[in-house]
């Protein structure tokens, strides 16, 4: 059983609001906030270069690509430390050989990072983006998956977990039937990762893009790119430079790394991917099988008082397998952003507009109190009340 007020005390954002919208940006613990500001303090009083500076905050950074290797249940050599998710996406998109006419299936429920690379593509190159219509119903949602893969289909990419509603795709499934038909997998894993346990040797995707500022408290500025050990040689270098590999002054040969790590160049901002590594070990002391069992409470809690309010509709699946943290809702009479600024404002809770600004997203953390889900449900009422 987790302590929420012990877990509480070590995310100092938390007594400052109903801090509900980890899916946007989530709150960094104490700890890995210290990493950061301690980082500067050493670096900015003794000097960035001097070898006992440097030396220790490259050595934190390998460790952190292992403690994103372990978390993920994958090795250090697939792991890419990169920026964002559109930074991951990007690579695979560039490393992958186009012809007019390829196509790339991603749901009908994507963040912009998950599309406008596939939509620019199609731009460029000519290849076609299909959209698999997402339904709370796994035959029914694998039956319309293998309708829409061809011949053609040379990628599916889509969100683990999706960003307005929070739908949790069967990740294992997916890849199970894109492979039989040949086809890679990229998942979108901005809102997935951090929230639940997450194999990915399990579930056998090719490639796996997140960001460290959301679910994974690990603070803004980083990224992680995970690379299938077979697609490492296999992507195309696009963008690239120093400590991707090597340059030979002589020669003029290239070596570029047998790793996920010639993905990653240029100057890195190692303080924040530590900052990150610290967060995703106080993710994992505190258990991802306990969080996921947690936020299922709470979410149930929210749920029921969703249904129990009239004037006020739940816009999330409410099945538990297709569930997550995120929790959104619309109130009669009330767009999306009025909801998400009453709700600042009067309650000072924090969420964020969704579904075209027609209802309110809730991020449920593992740190929500029982206390915070019934002020919600309460405003909640209130605001469906005084616009029936
Ligand atoms: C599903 C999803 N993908 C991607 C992102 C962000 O991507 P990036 O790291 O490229 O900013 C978000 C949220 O900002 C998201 O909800």
């Amino acid at each position: 059983m987790l302590d929420i007020d012990q877990i509480r005390r070590q995310i100092p954002a938390l007594d400052k609001s109903i801090y509900m919208n980890t899916g946007g940006s989530g709150p960094m613990p104490r700890s890995a906030i210290d990493v950061i500001r301690d980082t500067y303090e050493t670096a900015g009083t003794q000097g960035p270069d001097i070898p006992t500076v440097r030396g220790p905050i490259r050595e934190q950074f390998e460790e952190t690509r292992k403690t994103v290797a372990r978390f993920f249940g994958v090795t250090p050599e697939e792991i890419a430390l990169l920026r964002s998710v559109s930074e991951g996406l990007s690579t695979v998109a560039y490393g992958m050989d186009w012809s007019p006419g390829d196509e790339v299936i991603v749901t009908d429920e994507e963040h912009p990072s998950g599309i406008m690379i596939w939509l620019s593509l199609a731009e460029q190159k000519g290849i076609k983006v299909k959209k698999l219509r997402l339904v709370n119903d796994k035959t029914e949602l694998l039956a319309g998956l293998d309708r829409l893969i061809t011949g053609r289909t040379r990628l599916l990419c889509l969100s683990h977990v999706t960003t307005d509603t929070g739908t949790r795709l069967p990740a294992a499934e997916i890849c199970s039937m894109a492979h039989d038909r040949g086809v890679p997998v990229a998942y979108d894993a901005a809102q997935s990762a951090g929230q639940f346990p997450i194999d990915l040797a399990a579930i056998d995707c090719d490639f796996y893009a997140c960001t460290g500022h959301k679910w994974l408290l690990g603070g803004w500025g980083t990224g992680i790119f995970y690379v299938k050990r077979e697609w490492v040689e296999r992507l195309n270098i696009s963008w690239t430079g120093s400590q991707a590999g090597t340059w030979d002054r002589d020669t003029d040969e290239l070596q570029f790394a047998d790793t996920a790590h010639r993905f990653e160049f240029g100057g890195r901002h190692d303080p924040l991917y530590n900052a990150m590594g610290n967060a995703i070990e106080f993710l994992d002391s505190t258990g991802l099988s306990e969080i996921e069992a947690r936020v299922r409470v709470l979410t149930d809690r929210l749920k029921a008082g969703i249904a129990e309010t009239s004037g006020v509709a739940l816009r999330s699946p409410e099945s538990p397998e297709f569930s997550t943290g995120i929790v959104t809702f619309s109130v009669n009479g009330l767009t999306g952003d009025d909801l998400n600024s009453q709700m600042w404002e009067r309650w000072r809770v924090l969420g964020r507009a969704a579904l075209k600004h027609s209802a309110m997203r809730l991020s449920t953390a593992f740190f929500t109190s029982d206390q915070e889900i019934d002020t919600v449900i309460s405003a909640m009422g209130t605001l469906a009340n005084e616009n029936r």
